[in-house]
């Protein structure tokens, strides 16, 4: 193992020699003296990236994607695209997980195993922006920029490829040779160079996971269920971000965003004539001293320096000026910094809409919905991981294009990730600051986002990776 670590650091350490070279010029190679690190390569995979036929590709992926939104765990198309995507680019892949699911492997195996995800499922809202690649599908839109993030992660795939086919264009003559096999009619020496480098380069594994359902259907949760990740040590994300400028990208140690549940409760009483409220049991009295009460859970039972939330978001009663309703349904979301801090939420939610029912003589029935709607835990960054992904951002954009993100109450079923693995969340700015539109910010119907972005994202997936595998900011990392 150690050898073999020796081997793959040795290796690397040739191969970014040569791409580093690769730009000056081949008669100036020294392979003696160790190549400069600085911002090296992230640097060439970004320059690859911005590359005018990577863009293009890149674009019109994700114009693909945005035109064909798909809701949670009805992934089909994009799941298709995915995969002919990947056939393309020659990776391997398992499917389907959590329905359609995929999970592409790069990489020269053994060693450590780091995974990249992408979200894929769009939300059911009507599109209205009024542009060429609008969404066909009425009433389901990608507002939440899940087009974006799959297709950064094929072109994490694709950035490291077409970053080593420049180094080694640029080397080597493409000679065309023939090989008699039917699945492979022609192949350069610069193809077979990038398979022989790339399985050199990987020391260790990368999995791109293509998740489904991440909007309240927690399909991080079944992907893991199933296995996909279980020899997989860490994980980074990406996520756009509407408000923040192209180039830009943030993060923060630590809780980043929470953890999240929903419920419902149905309040039942004894309908009747409101003329007469002595021969009935208003489950709209109840529902109001419930729905107060709730309120004090954050005030009056929680930690003030801890973030939680409890939001009352519907109720719907009865419909007549002159009629005390048989029930009352009411619910809402609930969200804490913590995971162990949602668990409490959860119980009191319970407890005290029961009670103040029974104080009105009503009966309640309050559901968390777990089997549709899991809770999501809250999305923590591993600090060593933090460190890592924002030295390789500052490598890849510059230091003042790193921020320090604010925490929010958002939440995201990377969250699941975290629970099980050194994790990192990053948000990545969509916004084009040479336009003076105003940002519109996730889900909403005018969401829309530059394209600029793509190609950054695709470089920041790649060179996390290398940098992970590369194993430098931890020790003792296997
Ligand atoms: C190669 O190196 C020499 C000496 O360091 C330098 O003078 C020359 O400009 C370099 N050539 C190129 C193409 O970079
Ligand atoms: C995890 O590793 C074991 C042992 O090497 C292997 O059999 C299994 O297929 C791996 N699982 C995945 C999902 O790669």
């Amino acid at each position: 193992m150690a050898a073999r670590a020796r081997f793959c650091l040795l290796s690397r350490l040739v191969l970014l020699g040569l791409l580093v070279d690769a730009d000056a010029s081949v008669a100036n190679t020294s392979w003696a003296s160790p190549p400069s690190r600085a911002g090296g390569f992230p640097r060439q995979l970004l320059e690859s990236a911005r590359a005018p036929e990577f863009s293009e590709w890149l674009t019109g992926v994700r114009r693909t994607i945005h035109q064909h939104p798909e809701l949670a765990f009805e992934e089909h198309i994009t799941s298709e695209l995915i995969r002919r995507e990947l056939d393309e680019l020659g990776v391997e892949y398992a499917w389907p997980f959590a329905g359609t699911g995929v999970v592409g492997t790069v990489g020269g195996g053994g060693g450590p195993e780091f995974a990249l995800r992408a979200d894929m499922d769009a939300l059911p809202i009507e599109e209205l922006v009024d542009w060429e690649y609008k969404s066909k599908l009425k009433g389901k839109m990608h507002a939440c920029g899940h087009d974006a993030h799959v297709t950064m992660l094929l072109g994490a795939a694709n950035n490291e490829r077409m970053t080593l086919r420049r180094a080694v264009a640029k080397l080597l003559d493409p000679v065309t040779i023939q090989v008699d096999h039917p699945n492979i009619p022609e192949f350069s020496c610069v193809d077979l160079m990038i398979i022989l480098i790339r399985s050199l380069l990987i020391c260790g594994t990368v999995k791109l996971v293509f998740q489904p359902a991440e909007e309240g259907r927690a399909g991080a949760y079944h992907v893991l269920q199933e296995g996909a990740l279980e020899n997989t040590s860490a994980i980074f994300g990406l996520h756009v971000n509407p408000f923040l400028p192209t180039g830009v990208i943030a993060s923060k140690p630590g809780a980043m965003l929470a953890a999240s549940g929903r419920f419902k409760a149905v309040i039942t009483g004894n309908g009747g004539h409101a003329a007469a409220p002595h021969l009935n049991h208003d489950p709209v009295v109840a529902a109001s001293s419930a729905i107060l009460s709730l309120q004090q859970i954050v005030s009056r039972e929680s930690d003030p320096t801890e973030a939680r939330v409890v939001s009352v978001t519907f109720v719907q009663g009865g419909d007549a000026f002159n009629v005390i309703p048989e029930s009352v349904t009411f619910g809402g979301t609930f969200r804490s910094m913590t995971t162990e801090g949602l668990a409490l939420l959860t119980r009191r939610i319970k407890e005290i809409i029961e009670a103040q029912c029974a104080v009105h003589r009503c009966s309640a029935a309050v559901d968390f919905m777990e089997e549709e709607m899991r809770h999501y835990p809250a999305t923590s960054n591993d600090e060593g991981m933090y460190t890592l992904a924002r030295k390789v951002g500052e490598d890849l954009l510059g230091e003042d294009n790193v921020r320090e993100a604010m925490a929010t109450m958002g939440a995201e079923d990377f969250g699941f990730y975290s629970q099980r693995m050194r994790s990192c969340f990053f948000s990545i700015g969509t916004r084009d600051e040479t336009t003076k539109q105003p940002a519109h910010p996730l889900h909403s119907p005018h969401f829309f986002l530059d394209e600029h972005a793509l190609p950054i994202g695709a470089a920041l997936h790649a060179a996390v990776a290398v940098a992970y595998l590369d194993g430098r900011p931890f020790s003792g990392l296997e």
